[in-house]
C-alpha cells in the first residue's frame, strides 16, 4: 500500500482522532456481532502503547439526525470490555463539551465520540464539521475499510485538514485486496452470487479480464440463464439487464460458469415444498432459491484447481437454512483449499462464519460495499484522502 501507516507519525503524547467502522449489528443496546470492534483493536491498542491519547469517531446505522437508538454508547462498552479500561462517551460528535474532554484525554486514555451521522453535515462532507472534528485531534489515522467508500465529513473531509494515515485494519484489507486485483496467482477463480446482476455488472467488467474462471450462483445467475433463452418460472430475473447479461457472457466466453441444477420451491419461505431439478427443467410455479449438488460438484472440481478465489455474494437465499445448502458447501470448500482465498465482506463474511470456516481462509473482509467497490476497480474516498508514503 503507498498510503503512509500509523507506523510512519510519531504518536507520543499527541491527541489521536481515528476513524473506526463500528457499524455492528445491533439487538436493542445488545452487539449482536462485534466483529467490527475487534478487527480494530490492533490499532488501537498499537496508538495506547504509543502513549496516544485515543479519540474514536464512527458511523452506526443511517439516522437523520440524533437518535438515541443509534447511540454509540453500547460500542464504548463493549470496547471498554475488550480493553479492559474505561472508554469516555462523549456527549455529542462534537461542541465546546466534546472539544474540552478530548483536550482533557491523558495518553493511553480513550474516548469515543457520538455517531457521526448525528451531525447532518457528515454525510455532506459538510466543511465546518470536517474542521470541527479535526480541532479535536493532532493526527488522524482511518482504520474504518467498511465505510471507505463513502466520501464523508469523518473519513475524507477531516483528512484533509490534518496529517492522515491509515491504520492496520485498513492495510490489511488493502493489501489482501488488491493482491487480488492486480497481481492474483493464476489459476484466478471469482466467485459471485447474491440477489442481483445489476450490483455486480461493474465487478464482472473489471474482473473479467484478470479472472480464468467466474463462477455465478445466486439469484444474479437466473437472469444470465434466463439470457441463454431459458424459461426459469417464478424465478427472480431481472429482466431490464437481459440484455447487458447477454453481452456479458458473449465478452466472457467460457470464462463464465452457471449453475447447471438448482434447489426450486413451491413458495418463498423455509417450510416450503422443494426439490431438486435441472436449470432448463424449474416447474411452473416453482422458483430457483439456491444451487444444486451437481452445481456444487461442477464448482468444487473448477475450485480445486485455484491458486487465487475471491468470492463475493451467497449461492442462494442462505438466510433460510433449507437453502443455505450451496453457500455452506462453497464456504467448506474454500476452506480446504490450499489457494489465497479472500471473502468481500457482507453476506459472504456471515456465511464463512456461520459455516464455521471463518479462520480457515486467507482473508475475510470488514467491508460489504466497500470491497465490492474495490473489486470494481474504484479508488476508495476514504484511501485516497490519506497521506501518501
Ligand atoms: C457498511 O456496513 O457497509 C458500512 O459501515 C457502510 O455503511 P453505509 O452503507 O450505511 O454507508
Amino acid at each position: 500500500m503507498d498510503k503512509k501507516t500509523v507506523r510512519d507519525v510519531n504518536l507520543e503524547g499527541k491527541r489521536v482522532l481515528m476513524r473506526a467502522d463500528f457499524n455492528v449489528p445491533l439487538d436493542g443496546k445488545t452487539i449482536t456481532d462485534d466483529n467490527r470492534i475487534q478487527a480494530a483493536l490492533p490499532t488501537i491498542k498499537y496508538i495506547i502503547d504509543q502513549g496516544g491519547a485515543l479519540i474514536l469517531m464512527s458511523h452506526l446505522g443511517r439516522p437523520k439526525g440524533v437518535d438515541p437508538k443509534l447511540s454509540l454508547q453500547p460500542v464504548a462498552d463493549r470496547l471498554g470490555e475488550l480493553l479492559s479500561q474505561e472508554v469516555k462517551m462523549a456527549p455529542a460528535v462534537v461542541g465546546d463539551e466534546v472539544e474540552a474532554m478530548a483536550k482533557a484525554l491523558k495518553p493511553g486514555e480513550v474516548m469515543v465520540l457520538e455517531n457521526t451521522r448525528f451531525e447532518s453535515g457528515e454525510t455532506k462532507n459538510n466543511p465546518d464539521l470536517a474542521e470541527k472534528l479535526a480541532a479535536l485531534g493532532e493526527v488522524y489515522v482511518n482504520d474504518a475499510f467498511g465505510t471507505a467508500h463513502r466520501a464523508h465529513a469523518s473519513t475524507v473531509g477531516v483528512a484533509e485538514k490534518m496529517p492522515a494515515v491509515a491504520g492496520f485494519l485498513m492495510e490489511k484489507e488493502i493489501n489482501f485486496l488488491s493482491k487480488a486485483v492486480e497481481d492474483p496467482e493464476s489459476p484466478y477463480i471469482v466467485i459471485l452470487g447474491g440477489a442481483k446482476v445489476s450490483d455486480k455488472i461493474a465487478v464482472i467488467e473489471n474482473l473479467l479480464g484478470k479472472a480464468d474462471t467466474i463462477l455465478v450462483g445466486g439469484g444474479m445467475a437466473n437472469t444470465f440463464l434466463k439470457a441463454k433463452g431459458l424459461e426459469l418460472a417464478d424465478s427472480l430475473v431481472e429482466d431490464d439487464v437481459l440484455d447487458t447479461a447477454r453481452e456479458l457472457m458473449e465478452t466472457a466466453k467460457d470464462k463464465l460458469v452457471l449453475p447447471v441444477d438448482a434447489v426450486v420451491a413451491d413458495d418463498f419461505d423455509k417450510d416450503a415444498n422443494q426439490k431438486v431439478v435441472a436449470v432448463d427443467a424449474v416447474p411452473a410455479g416453482w422458483r430457483i432459491l439456491d444451487i444444486g449438488p451437481d452445481t456444487i460438484a461442477l464448482f468444487k472440481e473448477k475450485l480445486a484447481e485455484a491458486n487465487t478465489v475471491v468470492w463475493n455474494g451467497p449461492m442462494g437465499v442462505f438466510e433460510m437454512n433449507p437453502f443455505a445448502q450451496g453457500t455452506f458447501a462453497i464456504a467448506r470448500t474454500l476452506a480446504e483449499l490450499e489457494a489465497v482465498t479472500i471473502i468481500g465482506g457482507g453476506d459472504s463474511a456471515s456465511a464463512v462464519k456461520q459455516a464455521g470456516v471463518a479462520d480457515d481462509v486467507s482473508h475475510v473482509s470488514t467491508g460489504g460495499g466497500a470491497s465490492l467497490e474495490f473489486f470494481e476497480g474504484k479508488l476508495l474516498p476514504g484511501l485516497g484522502a490519506l497521506n501518501d508514503k
